[in-house]
């Protein structure tokens, strides 16, 4: 009869267990000391090695002779529980024997002496399952077990258990299994079981395990059911995984903002039979790659991939502002939450695509700010807009400032770089406000930059709500009520990021200053003044 890999593969001692020395490392030196409790806890995800350690334990206090802390596996009582004629190792599974009487049972049973072995061990699988009066039962016997009994108590619902269980045993938590463990751990699998596994296949079934063995193993199963050459492509058949070429593409339908291609590749997966709510996972884990290459220099170690796959990250981050990529993400997040509330999976994904293509159709606030600040600064300047503007350095900035109206929170490099910009000479604008091109005008765009201070520093958005700004010539007053912006402003950090702001919105290097509050409150137009002291008195109310 077939078995399936992940039962005949579970180790048979501790040092097979793969990517949780934490634990392994520790039983071991108390099997070989003789230091035992009699009441350990296993707790932590599926598929990460608990009911395999509770196994590998329950045999190495009992083993004739032990190697390190590890069982034999050769000796007769090794041998007999494996094939269950020492009876001394019980197995339950509180799932199905949750009952007090099942609890009662066994403390009777308990008070033996063991028949064969030296301790008569009980794994109590899926404890949290129990009914509080078998809990009560338990705590019983935890509280003076017989000193030849040791229990071994397994779950992956620890907040289930009460406290007075907790506090009787010694506890140990299994973490998810990195992926380079299970890769590795697969290959020594397809080794022994003569399977064709690429390095990539590997690492694409580690990544869609999630850190559970069992679902690798179970995964690899599947696609070596299939009797070929396990590669990238294999696994993301079988898994129903989009696939590395087609998460790019996605993510260069939404950098270039073009829905209707990424509606087709939606079709195109769906029609593969791709499963989407792990296509939203695979998206997210691809912008949170796009996200991590562009915050962190040497990001080989916090994302597993090659170093082709790692240079094409690379690239592609390039397309995207960081924040663009946050509101991917989190449109991603509410993605996720509503396919779990049953919604149509792909008329769902379909929405998710769409708003991340159409920055126009996002009702986020921050986006709506965003729009009716382009909005205002358009019908302040006259200006009708246009392809995307060539950045001169020496145009006033509220002059020439005009994105193309689409381009605004995803990818505004992106969809520069896929749109050849029309380069029309600047037409000499005759509706410019006067005041534009007069020294210390009001600087129209600190709105923008105020909106990306937001999600780049918050202490200096705090402290800059309600401020205006002014420009003359390349440099940009800041005036503000706030008397701590001035010492803020001393610290370069800050500075740079007014200046990066600054340099986002209108692509100009300025140079920032802060103006005495009072002074400028004189200057300004009234309305910015009445503006700035209803944010200011807000802020003092909030
Ligand atoms: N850390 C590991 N090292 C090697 N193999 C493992 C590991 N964890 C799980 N496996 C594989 O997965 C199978 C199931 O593991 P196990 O029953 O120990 O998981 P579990 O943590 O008890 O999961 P559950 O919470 O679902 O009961 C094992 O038979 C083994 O093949
Ligand atoms: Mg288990
Ligand atoms: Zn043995």
């Amino acid at each position: 009869m077939y078995r399936a890999l992940y039962r005949k593969w579970r180790p048979a001692v501790f040092s097979d267990v793969a990517g949780q020395p934490h634990v392994t490392e520790t039983l071991m030196h108390e099997v070989e000391t003789g230091k035992l409790s009699h009441a350990y806890l296993f707790t932590g995800s599926r598929g990460t090695g608990k009911t395999t350690c509770a196994k590998i334990l329950a045999k190495a206090v009992n083993c004739l002779h032990p190697v390190g802390g590890n069982p034999c596996g050769e000796c007769e009582i090794c041998r007999g529980i494996d094939d269950g004629s020492v009876l001394d190792v019980i197995e339950i599974d509180a799932a199905s024997n949750n009952g007090v009487d099942n609890i009662r049972d066994l403390r009777e049973e308990a008070n033996f002496t063991p028949a064969r072995a030296k301790y008569r061990v009980y794994i109590i699988d899926e404890v949290h399952m129990l009914s509080i009066g078998a809990f009560n039962a338990l705590l019983k016997i935890l509280e003076e077990p017989p000193s030849y009994v040791l229990f071994i108590l397994a779950t992956t619902e620890v907040h289930k258990l009460p406290p007075t269980i907790l506090s009787r045993c010694q506890r140990f938590d299994f973490h998810h299994i990195p992926p380079e463990s299970i890769a590795a751990r697969l290959q020594y699998v397809a080794e022994q079981e003569k399977i064709d596994l690429t390095d990539e296949g590997a690492v694409m079934i580690a990544r869609y395990a999630d850190g559970a063995l069992r679902d690798a193993l179970s995964l690899l199963d599947r696609c070596s059911a299939r009797g070929e050459t396990i590669t990238e492509e294999v696994v993301g058949a079988c898994a129903g995984i989009a696939g590395k070429e087609y998460l790019f593409r996605m993510a260069d339908c939404i950098a270039s903002q073009n829905a209707a291609d990424a509606l087709r590749l939606i079709g195109e997966l769906h029609a593969s039979s791709c499963n989407m709510e792990r296509l939203c996972v695979e998206l997210t884990e691809h912008f949170r790659n796009l996200m991590v290459t562009k915050v962190v220099r040497d990001p080989q170690n916090l994302i597993i991939c090659s170093k082709e796959d790692l240079r094409s990250y690379h690239d592609q981050s390039e397309c995207f502002t960081l924040e663009s990529i946050l509101h991917v993400l989190s449109v991603l997040g509410d993605m996720t939450a509503n396919l779990k509330r049953g919604l149509d999976r792909k008329i769902e994904t379909e929405m998710a695509v769409l708003r991340l293509c159409t920055p126009s159709l996002s009702t986020d606030p921050d986006a709506m700010l965003r729009r009716i600040a382009e909005l205002e600064r358009r019908i302040e300047t006259g200006i009708v807009p246009a392809a995307v503007p060539e950045i001169k350095e020496s145009v006033p900035v509220f002059v020439e400032q005009t994105p193309a109206p689409e381009k605004e929170a995803v990818a505004a490099p992106a969809a520069a770089k896929s749109e050849p910009t029309p380069q029309k000479p600047p037409e000499p604008d005759v509706k410019a406000p006067a005041a534009a091109k007069s020294e210390n005008a009001l600087y129209k765009l600190w709105p923008e930059v105020l909106l990306i201070l937001k999600e780049t520093s918050k202490p200096l958005s705090g402290i800059l709500v309600g401020s205006t700004a002014t420009v003359s010539g390349k440099v940009l007053q800041i005036n503000s009520a706030n008397a701590a912006l001035p010492q803020m402003l001393e610290i370069p950090l800050y500075k740079d990021a007014i200046r990066k702001a600054v340099k986002k919105i209108s692509g100009l290097e300025m140079q920032i200053s802060v103006r005495d509050a009072k002074q400028e409150a004189k200057k300004t137009d009234p309305l910015q003044d009445l503006i700035s002291k209803i944010n200011n008195l807000k802020e003092s109310e909030g």
